[in-house]
């Protein structure tokens, strides 16, 4: 039952999908809680910040966000009111007390596997005025001790299958903000799916941080792996579409592959960070495997489902890549072929392998590798998108566009579209002409229905 709502919470999501999935869970918790959502920062009861600690930029923005909380914490309480500020996610797991340290205003520190600790934590701290810093792994599965209704906001609904990673690529953060790789049972994860479907999704986009090493428990007790869960899933009515990120090379076994070949609503695409064309660069990041693997690898994939579109993951400036390993990146990406793509300057992490390397590259040389990588890519995918002029595809729309009459739906290679038509398509498929290309969009008109 809800209790009324008496107080107001603002919730700010930064870095990835799993911390979009984890404060949702988050926002269900607090509903439940009587508390109601605010997009008033500076009236807000309660501010929670999801933080990202993947590369500086992230981790920084944190901090100066919480300055200007700090001030409008201020003057709440000249105006007689308490305002509790908890920093969640991958910085609170990282940092735990130095940010009690940088932030005094800070009341709550909440490590990613403690969210089903939020409303009592909340609740602790306001009452004592004690200031909690929780980064414990409890080792229990967290989403199941957050008992609280799923809701929907988008026809496609994230639904988090595994977390942490067990990898330790040689620049990431992950295998110590998340903690060690944890399947969620097929059976959870199969209650939330109807969940989700009976609250109005039609797409269930699969997360981990490391999800094709997804192993839960299946039923009769066995070890199920990524394909398998999937082909369950399939099986629930009203699952029209599925998604699943992020993935480790690695971990991409020939039983994932034949999904693609035969599941239906496993959508024709791929993320699969690859982070360096160079075999000595991704030696040097402990990727566990060459470029030639990877190749290989997505030409098999392209046998099983030949339309499949590719997205990855790159790095420049990891510490010691030279000229002649950047360029090998970019043949790698002339060899494959991304229909779009993430690429990031190397950022060093406090606590992980490279930061300590002596061969850090010039911001100078990281920008310029940077800046040519990003212009293949571009090319890239505004190749990729032309060719979708002319042609026609299924749009499971989503939300309404800014225009009136306007949505705003996905393609099954993952592209925006925008759409005209009368009438509400949010939530449904339709068949749209491709009209118009843009650099990050495209536009179309309904074929039928
Ligand atoms: N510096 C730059 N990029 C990083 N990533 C992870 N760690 C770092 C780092 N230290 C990138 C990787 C990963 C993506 C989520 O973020 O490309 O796949
Ligand atoms: Fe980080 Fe991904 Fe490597 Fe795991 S596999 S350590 S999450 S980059």
């Amino acid at each position: 039952m809800q209790r009324p709502n008496t107080k107001s919470y603002f919730l700010k999501t930064f870095g990835c999908q799993m911390n979009v999935y984890d404060s949702e869970r988050m926002t269900e918790a607090l509903v439940r809680d009587g508390y109601r959502e605010t997009d008033d920062v500076a009236n807000a009861d309660l501010v929670i910040l999801n933080t990202c600690h993947i590369r500086e930029k992230a981790g920084e923005k944190v901090y100066s966000d919480l300055g200007r909380i700090r001030d409008m914490k201020d003057v709440r309480k000249r105006n007689g009111k308490n305002t509790v500020i908890a920093v969640a996610g991958c910085v609170a797991q990282a940092e735990g007390h130095e940010i009690t340290t940088r932030q005094p205003a800070v009341d709550l520190v909440i490590g990613p596997q403690s969210y089903h600790r939020l409303p009592e934590l909340i609740a602790r701290t306001e009452n004592t005025r004690e200031r909690i810093v929780e980064t414990e792994f409890p080792g229990e599965e967290k989403f199941e001790r957050l008992k609280a209704p799923r809701r929907v906001s988008s026809p496609s609904a994230f639904l988090t299958v595994q977390e942490g990673c067990d990898k330790f690529c040689t620049f990431c953060v992950v295998p110590y903000t998340r903690g060690a790789e944890f399947s969620r049972s097929a059976a959870t994860i199969e209650t939330e799916a109807r969940e989700l479907i009976a609250a109005g999704a039609k797409e269930l986009v699969l997360l981990g941080q490391n999800v094709n090493a997804y192993h839960g428990e299946g039923p009769s007790g066995r070890s199920i792996g990524l394909a398998e869960l999937i082909r369950r899933l399939a099986d629930i009515d009203g699952v029209e579409r599925i998604r699943y990120m992020t993935s480790h090379p690695r971990d991409m076994d020939d039983e994932l592959i034949a999904a693609h070949a035969d599941v239906p609503q496993l959508m024709p695409f791929l993320h699969l960070p690859v982070q360096s064309g160079s075999d000595r660069m991704l030696a040097a990041m402990n990727r566990k495997h060459s470029a030639a693997e990877y190749i290989d690898l997505i030409a098999r994939i392209r046998t099983a489902r030949p339309d499949i579109a590719l997205s990855s993951d790159f790095i420049v400036g990891f510490p010691g890549e030279t000229d002649a390993d950047a360029e090998e990146t970019l043949a790698l990406v002339r060899a494959v072929g991304f229909a779009q793509a993430f690429s990031f300057k190397y950022s060093p992490r406090p606590g992980t392998p490279a930061s300590s390397l002596e061969t850090q590259v010039p911001e100078e040389v990281k920008s310029e590798r940077l800046q040519r990588l990003q212009a293949l890519l571009d090319a890239q995918q505004a190749e990729f998108n032309a060719q979708s002029l002319g042609g026609t595809v299924p749009v499971l729309f989503e939300r309404r566009g800014r225009q009136p009459g306007e949505f705003v739906g996905r393609t099954p290679y993952l592209q925006l579209i925008h759409t005209a038509a009368d009438g509400d398509l949010v939530g449904r498929t339709a068949e749209v002409a491709v009209t118009e290309v843009r650099r990050l969009s495209l536009t179309g008109v309904i074929a039928a229905a």
